[in-house]
């Protein structure tokens, strides 16, 4: 199969030039006129979109096996490549928990199957996300999924001899840990951002210090170690600057921020209404100012989506009940282009370097995040950066609907995703 791109700006930038795909990479870059060698080719007209290449997402939930009611690996795949991603990273934190060969190798089996996204399982750190004993790193590693990134999600390794040992298994495997950073010791019973509105709602507090201390603490672990840590769902500022100091003497630390801590702000909590919960919790208009400057600068790496699909009795009920987690593999583009490239802190070929290249290098993944040029994968998101589109959880491919977005009028919009040179998605819809 071969695809035409016509008149598309490279990551955004310069003149309008088409862009020849077959057989899986790019071939030509210039002006290609249909016709020539291109009989049988799929032409798609840019009109000067945007493109980059294909985004990857370091954190996602994807809730098979074990919640099919919430989402599967085929409508979380649909979601993906509807959001313009060509990677995923699906969570450990299934049922039963991804923490050995068997169930890696299922997830990464069925993703191959579906076809749609590449879905590279997460292994568990501990066995059963219980904190208390190594899981068989190794042997998820040398299964076939090939697991590259190891975490508790949703748990914190707590028990900073066992994090010790992970970390220092890490190296030795040349595999990544990604650390959940909640000291759980001080977020017991938490609901909501520990701070003055918490307080006047009723909720009990989950401070930041819960965060900033456990990341710290890992930085050091990681330091000794000699290894590299990876930090999920960074949310408050102060961890910010814990990862300046940190990066800047030397540990090799990456992190990742969410779409919905860069744009959120516990006000939204005022309606009690349980689809703003999540883990860590929405903070304040200060930390998402942090989080963003952060992000521009490279102190923190990546956005991943924590993209956490609820089925409606786990979310439509009391708050207290709720379970934490939001969708955002569909807004995570329109999210990061509001905050970051509306507001001047990134141009689009910062939007590759955060949703594409960095979090391919931080997984280590040889064929993702490449650059746009002949002889690369085609890989590839198609982007129209001037069009906005309101935000409705119904129409979501997810099979559930908890977005924080709903209403909402986003900008940019997916027109295209190609895996491989195959198209897998079209104008929002899966093809
Ligand atoms: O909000 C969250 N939801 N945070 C997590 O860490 C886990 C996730 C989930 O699995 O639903």
């Amino acid at each position: 199969m071969s695809v035409l791109i016509k008149g598309t700006r490279l990551y955004g930038e310069g003149d309008p030039v088409d862009v020849l795909v077959a057989d899986g990479v790019i071939v030509e870059i210039g002006a290609v006129e249909p016709g020539e060698g291109t009989e049988g080719t799929e032409v798609v007209e840019a009109d000067g979109q945007v493109l980059l290449p294909g985004f990857v997402d370091l954190h996602t939930h994807l809730r098979e096996p074990g919640r099919e009611d919430a989402e599967t690996i085929e409508s979380g795949s649909a979601a993906a490549a509807l959001g313009g991603y060509t990677a995923v990273f699906a969570m450990a934190n299934t049922d039963p928990v991804a923490d050995n060969a068997v169930v890696v190798e299922h997830v990464w089996r069925r993703g191959r199957e579906v076809g749609l996204v590449d879905v590279h399982p997460v292994g568990a750190v501990t066995a059963g996300l219980k904190g208390e004993k190594l899981a068989e790193l190794g042997t998820m590693a040398k299964s076939v999924a090939g697991v590259r990134l190891f975490s508790d999600d949703g748990q914190c390794v707590a028990d900073p001899l066992i994090m010790r040992r992970a970390l220092e298994y890490s190296t030795a495997l040349g595999v990544v840990i990604a650390q959940h950073a909640e000291e759980p010791r001080l977020t017991v019973g938490a609901q909501a951002h520990e701070g003055e509105r918490a307080s006047r709602l009723g909720y009990a507090g989950w401070p930041a210090s819960a965060e900033e201390s456990i990341v710290a603490r890992d930085c050091l672990l990681a330091a000794h170690a000699g290894a590299r840590l990876h930090v999920c769902h960074v949310s408050a500022a102060g961890t910010a600057d814990i990862l300046r100091w940190a990066k800047d003497r030397g540990t090799r630390v990456s992190a990742e921020v969410t779409p919905h801590h860069l744009l959120l702000t516990d006000e939204r909590l005022v309606t009690y209404d349980p689809v703003n919960k999540v883990n860590p919790p929405l903070r304040t208009g200060p930390d998402t100012a942090r989080l963003r400057a952060a992000l521009a600068e490279g102190v923190i790496d990546c956005v991943a989506t924590d993209h956490a699909p609820h089925a409606v009795q786990d979310k439509d009920c009391e708050w207290a009940a709720a379970r934490p987690g939001m969708l955002g593999l569909q807004t995570a583009l329109s999210v990061v282009a509001e905050t970051m490239v509306r507001t001047g802190l990134l141009d689009w070929r910062g939007v590759a370097r955060v949703m594409s290249e960095r979090p391919a290098e931080i997984a280590g993944l040889p064929d993702q995040g490449r650059p746009l040029a002949a002889g690369e994968p085609a890989n590839l998101v198609l982007v129209d950066p001037e069009a906005e589109w309101t935000v409705r959880g119904a129409e979501l491919a997810s099979i559930a609907a908890n977005t924080p977005y709903e209403g909402m009028r986003l900008p940019a919009v997916v027109t295209l995703t190609l895996l491989r040179g195959r198209i897998t998605a079209r104008e929002g819809k899966i093809s």
